[in-house]
């Protein structure tokens, strides 16, 4: 799973902290994530997770450390910049649009998309009408691929929440990624749902993208990460193979001893 020795990391995180006031949301934090790899990021609530999130998609700039993106670094650079490298993230709780439809959300999510490369100023009326049609199959075929082509033309805000995490990763697809920062994207599902949505993710690496994934359903963390990483207080406290993690002793103290649910 995990590429020949000599590849190099898709993203490298070096000493990256984040203070909020007197708070170290992220303290000191160092990983790689290799490519073509799933990477799981855990640890109990306020460990820094999204936090994390939101300062490799740029949300939040560091107030240390450093953050590359296939050997470039990521500091000074915009949300919209950082995606246009190839990251895209979805947020806990989702973010869409409600009131439109389903298909609708991710139409501008993959308009979006486009407009992330080199045409956006050579783009003419024709070619801007080219590129709305384009943005409508492309939406037709991600909402086929993550399963949620029956809800096209039902407004967003209306569908069960597993299914609006759904359209959050949908959304994230239609960026046309290469690493995806996926933040609870299980949470609320009912165990087929995710075990369907679990199976999605490796998927989604199978079509060469790279995932981090932060999750609280740990089993489920387990079966489809290659390595896990896991914070405790901003911290990292440990990382390795999903076996690793089981049996180390500080993360079953900080995490799985109080995680009622790690043997669901
Ligand atoms: N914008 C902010 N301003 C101030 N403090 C923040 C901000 N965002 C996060 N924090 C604080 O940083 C710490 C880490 O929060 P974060 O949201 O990263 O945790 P998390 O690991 O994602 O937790 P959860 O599992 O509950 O989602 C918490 O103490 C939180 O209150
Ligand atoms: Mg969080």
């Amino acid at each position: 799973m995990t590429g020949p020795i000599t590849e190099s990391p898709i993203l490298s995180i070096r000493g990256l902290s984040k203070n909020f006031g007197g708070v170290r949301a992220v303290d000191d934090v160092s990983f790689d994530v290799m490519p073509g790899s799933i990477v799981g990021l855990i640890g109990p609530n306020g460990a820094g997770k999204t936090t994390t999130f939101n300062l490799i998609s740029g949300r939040f700039s560091p107030s240390a450390g450093t953050l590359q993106m296939q050997g470039r670094s990521l500091l000074g650079l915009r949300p919209d910049q950082i995606a246009a490298l190839g990251i895209a993230r979805t947020f806990q709780g989702t973010r869409i649009f409600p009131n439109l439809s389903v298909a609708e959300n991710v139409q501008i999510a993959a308009l979006a998309g486009a407009k992330l490369g080199f045409w956006e100023d050579w783009l003419g009326l024709r070619a801007a009408r080219e590129a709305q049609v384009q943005a409508q199959q492309r939406a037709q075929e991600i909402l086929a691929w993550v399963g949620l082509s029956e809800f096209g033309a039902e407004s967003a805000g209306s569908m069960a929440y597993a299914h609006q995490s759904l359209l959050g990763i949908a959304l994230a697809l239609a960026m046309r990624p290469k690493l995806m920062l996926l933040d609870e994207p299980f949470a609320g599902m009912n165990p087929g749902e995710t075990a369907r949505a679990a199976q999605m993710v490796r998927r989604i690496r199978g079509e060469g993208i790279t995932v981090v994934l932060v999750e609280h359903d740990v089993p489920a963390v387990m079966r489809i990460c290659d390595r896990i990483v896991v914070l405790d207080q901003g911290a990292k406290i440990a990382e390795g193979t999903p076996e690793e993690i089981r049996s180390n002793e500080r993360v079953i103290e900080a995490y799985l001893g109080v995680d009622a649910d790690a043997d669901a």
